[in-house]
């Protein structure tokens, strides 16, 4: 078993593992039934992924040569933040809009660039873990390769939006910095006035969490 940084000839193999897991499984991505089955894929955010992929910040966990978890890691700057976002509001794709513009807007409204003077953010946009090689550490330890990652990189930020209460766990358990919260019950479709995501607990909310790296 080892992790590595993911290459152009793994994409496949790891969208492939995306498909059956974080599509299926992410909690907003279940609340929005964005995909039909597993392994369905959704042709937004598999565009998303191969973006993100094409930063190069990407780790991958192996086991026997197999994909068995994933950390896709991208860079941001704040003008690729509002670009996106104009792209997300213009989007028709109604459930991949309310997902992206719920975590872009958060973003924008933080503006950690500002916070913390940086022109380019580290994100951990997704992580994932076969569901057959869960509990057992994986997903902890492609995020410390990947804070390993954005630091030997020169960033001065890493971020992680992270919308399940496991991932906020990880993020805790390496102590990164809690930079905003918003409950799922709080946050109101803007067409029907009802909370746009209800998932099954034990997800609550949408946290951001940080790390910065002091000057070495
Ligand atoms: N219920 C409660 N706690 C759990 C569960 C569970 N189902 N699974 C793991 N944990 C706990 C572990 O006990 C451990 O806690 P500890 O350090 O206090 O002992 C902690 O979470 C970390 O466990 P790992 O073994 O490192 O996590 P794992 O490799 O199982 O992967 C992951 C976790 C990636 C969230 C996986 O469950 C998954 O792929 N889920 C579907 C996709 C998803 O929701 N991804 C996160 C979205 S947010 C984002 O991508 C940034």
């Amino acid at each position: 078993d080892f992790v590595c940084p993911i290459e152009a000839d793994l994409y496949e193999a790891v969208m492939e593992h995306l498909r059956l897991t974080f599509f299926w499984e992410e909690p907003l991505n279940v609340c929005v039934s964005l995909c039909e089955a597993p392994g369905s894929g959704h042709p937004k955010l598999e565009a998303v992924c191969l973006d993100t992929l094409q930063d190069g910040l990407s780790i991958v966990a192996l086991s026997d040569g197999k994909v068995v978890g994933c950390a896709l890691n991208g860079s941001q700057s704040r003008q690729q933040l509002d670009e996106a976002i104009k792209q997300t509001y213009a989007e028709t794709d109604k459930k991949f809009r309310s997902i992206f513009s719920m975590l872009y807007d958060n973003n924008r409204d933080i503006d950690l660039y500002t916070k913390y003077d940086v022109h380019d953010i580290f994100e951990c946009r997704i992580l994932s873990v076969d569901p057959d090689y869960r509990g057992k550490g994986i997903a902890r330890i492609l995020l410390d390769q990947s804070i390993q990652e954005a630091r030997l990189r020169g960033f001065k930020l890493f971020k992680v939006d992270a919308t399940s209460a496991i991932s906020q766990r990880i993020c805790r358990s390496r102590s990164l910095t809690l930079e905003h919260e918003i409950l799922y019950a709080d946050h109101l479709d803007p067409d029907t006035g009802k909370p746009a995501f209800v998932p099954p607990p034990p997800h609550y909310g949408l946290q951001i969490y940080s790390r910065l790296f002091e000057k070495e």
